[in-house]
């Protein structure tokens, strides 16, 4: 197989890993990953106080939303009683994102709170509506061109975050339950699975990410690097927020034997984190760098 109808295979596993209709309830958990940075971002886009100060409203995208978790610290930041003051539109390509991130919504009571499926690789929203958008760890499964089409979107003066992965840390336990294999499948470097997820493209170095946002034309373009140490639940529950990556990884093995592979990768991987954590009901904890990179479109209409 040449490399490039590999790469194309392992987007397409990416693609489809998004679409099983058990994701949601498995990535529920990995959301403790992409919390911190969702907070870093709220805090940069100053939504609270310009509410508080100055009655302002939000109209955000919360870009790739998963199940929610941008948008919850955004309602978390918001005094309750400005709850009107806030619209936000969850977009992802996954429904069974959505049908989460809704039923997440009612039970809260964010009535501002509606959901779109957006494809980031063929947007079809209208330029120059939204005052914030959010994109926590995104971007980088995109082409090149979704950053720009995002900061179309924006009106102007409008705020954009963004966060990307500097390194995954379940990646030393999985290497680590693969070589305790003695039949063990062939295990890409961490730069060849990061590179399957970036395209190429660079988003791990803080350098690349503010040119990227600079290219678009925003101003005040600011990065927070940030090492997080984050709970991943039990051993059992780490093991299924594994589900996309290990749908990328075990693209690299071989056709007839992947189910059977994967399931003794993933078995393997419970005792190493079982082992780790001390015990079945132990929780788990992963070391995860990010970069939360931010900028504000200019305030002149073009
Ligand atoms: C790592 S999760 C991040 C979710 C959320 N933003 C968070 O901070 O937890 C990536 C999300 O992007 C969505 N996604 C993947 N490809 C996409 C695409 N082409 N367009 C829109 N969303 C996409 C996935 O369905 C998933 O919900």
């Amino acid at each position: 197989m040449s490399t490039t109808q590999k790469a194309n295979d392992l987007q397409k596993n990416i693609r489809e890993g998004w679409q099983d209709s058990s994701i949601a309830e498995k990535y529920a958990r990995a959301e403790t990953a992409t919390h911190p940075y969702a907070n870093i971002i709220i805090d940069k886009a100053s939504i609270a106080s310009n509410i508080t100060n100055h009655n302002s409203t939000v109209n955000a995208l919360d870009f790739g939303c998963g199940t929610g978790i941008v948008t919850a610290v955004l309602y978390e930041a918001v005094p309750k009683e400005k709850w009107n003051n806030v619209e936000v539109l969850g977009g992802d390509i996954s429904p069974h994102m959505l049908d989460y991130l809704r039923g997440r919504g009612a039970k809260n009571g964010w009535t501002g709170l509606t959901t779109q499926i957006v494809d980031g690789a063929n947007i079809q929203l209208e330029n120059n509506q939204f005052t914030h958008i959010f994109a926590n760890a995104i971007i980088f499964f995109l082409p090149l061109g979704t950053l720009q089409k995002l900061v179309d979107l924006l009106q102007p003066g409008g705020f954009i975050g963004i966060t990307t992965w500097v390194s995954f840390g379940w990646y030393t336990y999985l290497e680590r339950a693969i070589n305790n294999m003695s039949n063990p499948p062939s295990l890409p470097t961490s730069s060849e699975i990061r590179d399957s997820f970036e395209k190429g493209n660079a988003w791990h170095d803080p350098a690349f990410v503010k040119q990227q946002l600079e290219e678009t034309g925003l101003q005040d373009v600011e990065l927070v690097v940030e090492k997080r140490n984050v709970e991943c639940g039990t051993p059992a529950q780490f093991c299924e927020s594994m589900t996309m990556p290990m749908s990328l990884i075990s693209g690299h093995w071989e056709e007839s034997k992947r189910q059977e592979t994967l399931k003794e990768v993933m078995s393997e991987l419970k005792k190493v984190l079982i082992e780790v954590a001390g015990g079945e009901e132990e929780m788990c904890y992963m070391q995860m760098e990010g970069i939360v990179g931010v900028g504000w479109k200019s305030a002149k209409k073009a």
